[in-house]
């Protein structure tokens, strides 16, 4: 079993890594909670093999817990506010106190909004963070973001799904990422998963010198990455959540505004990644589809060839860098181009609608060279189109 540390001033907490994970839980919750907690609050991932969910549940509930257990069927349309008002009510009649913890079984959209649930009842209760996709494992369980989308009609009618609009920090007191449920996780969502990896390569040189190989790793080891080899993907998650827990300390909230530090450039590939992941009916392969919408780390492989582009057109990186890019994510499956994109001019207001509509600025993340990037202000709209123009199929 491997464990990263996340040392954060206000708080430490080990993300435990490896195949058992989950047996893990109980223990975790009698000896490092302070006293053992008289009620738990599951939510838990419909998609999750019932059997990972009932052994944890069974062992809390053998320490003499009562253990109420929700089950969500995943989606960003039901990541919202109702979803987090309705289960605040179902914590409220368990007889939840602010000792008690809210533990999350699931993916990513189960640990936003488990996340969101603990931050907010009673301003902040215990959050234990149990991923079982290798995209909440990697990225979505460790840094303390939680969270759900907004559906807002703007004055022209147009409605958007603003993603992860309304949330807040809260960090978990454990994250425990059994390999073992990676099994019955599908090849479309596995894939997805390593888009976030490739991220954080992509960041990697600029966070620190330990973590400037992931990309070449990741290459020398695609095959057994492919195979889904649960030691190479332990190796993965440990590699991963290493990268992601040292910018979390660096910039627990997002509040570095440097261009080359900070937490804002786990965002990389994001702000274009939105744009043609909330189009709605892409498909990652033009051929096929049935298989619309795209999966959120398709959509980041995506925003991340077309954040090379606008680089490569800033005159910021070398074409190198985006055919090392393009490399590495056909080496997994995943797209580097998408076929029904409207116009471009139209992609570009959906990236700034969005920010207009949230009160924020545009700002990019683009890169530098192999392994960096850098925070970018107002781009000029010419690269922005560049970079979307790059990824039309
Ligand atoms: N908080 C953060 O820092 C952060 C970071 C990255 C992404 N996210 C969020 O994460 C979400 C995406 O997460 P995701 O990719 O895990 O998607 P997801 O949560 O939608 O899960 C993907 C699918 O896998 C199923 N599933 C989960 N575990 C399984 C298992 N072990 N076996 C079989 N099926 C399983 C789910 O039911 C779902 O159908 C997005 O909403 C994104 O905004 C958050």
């Amino acid at each position: 079993m491997d464990a990263v540390k996340v040392n954060l001033p206000s708080h430490e907490y080990k993300v435990t890594i490896g195949a058992g994970a989950l047996g893990r839980v109980a223990t975790f919750l009698t000896t490092d909670l302070g006293s053992s907690p008289q009620h738990a609050f599951v939510i838990a991932d419909s998609g999750v093999p019932r059997s990972f969910v009932d052994s944890v549940v069974q062992a809390i509930g053998a320490n003499g817990c009562e253990v109420r257990v929700e089950t969500l069927t995943p989606s960003e349309q039901d990541k919202s506010v109702e979803t987090i008002h309705e289960l605040l009510k179902q914590v409220a009649l368990s007889g939840h106190t602010r000792a008690d913890p809210v533990i999350a079984i699931g993916g990513g959209v189960v640990g936003d909004i488990a996340g969101f649930v603990a931050a907010s009842y009673q301003r902040g209760v215990p959050v234990i963070q149990c991923p079982t996709t290798l995209l909440s494992m990697v990225d979505a369980s460790v840094g303390g973001k939680t969270g759900v989308n907004l559906s807002v009609e703007s004055s022209n009618g147009e409605q958007s799904l603003l993603k992860n609009l309304v949330g807040a920090f809260h960090q978990p007191r454990g994250v425990f990422a059994d390999i073992e449920v990676l099994e019955s996780l599908d090849e479309r969502y596995r894939v997805s998963g390593l888009a976030e990896c490739v991220k954080h390569g992509m960041i990697g040189a600029g966070v620190g010198i330990e973590h400037a190989g992931l990309m070449d790793w990741m290459l020398e080891h695609s095959d057994s990455i492919r195979r889904f080899d649960p030691v190479t993907i332990q190796e993965l998650v440990v590699r991963n959540v290493s990268i992601k827990a040292d910018v979390v300390v660096a910039d627990e909230r997002e509040s570095i505004e440097a261009k080359a530090g900070g937490r804002m450039l786990l965002n990389f590939g994001h702000t274009f990644g939105h744009a043609v992941e909330t189009i709605g009916d892409l498909s990652p392969d033009a051929s096929r589809p049935e298989l619309a919408p795209l999966h959120h780390g398709e959509a980041v492989a995506l925003g991340m060839m077309a954040a090379c582009n606008a680089g490569l057109s800033a005159g910021l990186c070398s074409q190198d860098v985006v055919d090392g890019l393009k490399k590495v994510l056909e080496a997994f499956n995943l797209p580097t181009r998408v076929g029904g994109l409207p116009t471009t001019l139209k992609v570009v207001e959906r990236m700034s609608h969005d920010k207009k509509v949230s009160g924020k600025a545009l700002r990019v993340i683009l890169p530098t060279g192999w392994g960096k990037c850098e925070i970018i202000n107002d781009p000029d709209p010419e690269w922005i189109m560049d970079g979307i123009d790059s990824i039309r199929a």
